[in-house]
């Protein structure tokens, strides 16, 4: 019984730092959609993500949803973020740059 626990612990551990960190190995996977895109992009779309998207819920994995659905998701969420603000604080670029992040992640 205590071996199953701790296999499953090592397994969710794993499954955790697998969805935290990116690596070269998803912008390889979605290399030829977004050209030259580098892991400094996908990390700075990460770095967006969590320190814009938290006001108001949890982080959401991206592995629940589907690209067609972060299509929309995620230009309706800057719009809420900005109307909370009061300010525009994601320009295009940054909006894009979280989007190929959820993108990227949401197809691991
Ligand atoms: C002003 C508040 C607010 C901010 C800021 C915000 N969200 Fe949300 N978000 C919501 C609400 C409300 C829901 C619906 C309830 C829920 O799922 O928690 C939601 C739901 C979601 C969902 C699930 C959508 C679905 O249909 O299942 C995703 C994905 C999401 N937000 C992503 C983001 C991202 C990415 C950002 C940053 C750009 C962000 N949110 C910022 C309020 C916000």
């Amino acid at each position: 019984m205590k071996k199953i626990t701790c296999l499953l612990l090592v397994v969710f551990l794993a499954a955790c730092s697998a969805k935290m960190n990116p690596t070269q190995k998803d912008v390889d996977r979605v290399s030829s959609r977004y050209e030259g895109y580098t892991l400094e992009m996908l990390l700075e779309g990460k770095q967006l993500y969590e320190a814009n998207c938290t006001l108001c819920h949890k982080l959401k994995s991206p592995k629940d949803y589907s690209e067609e659905k972060l299509n929309k998701v995620v230009p309706a969420m800057v719009k809420k973020l900005h109307k909370k603000k009061g300010s525009e604080v994601l320009d295009a670029a940054a909006q894009e740059s979280i989007l190929r992040y959820l993108v990227t992640m949401s197809t691991r």
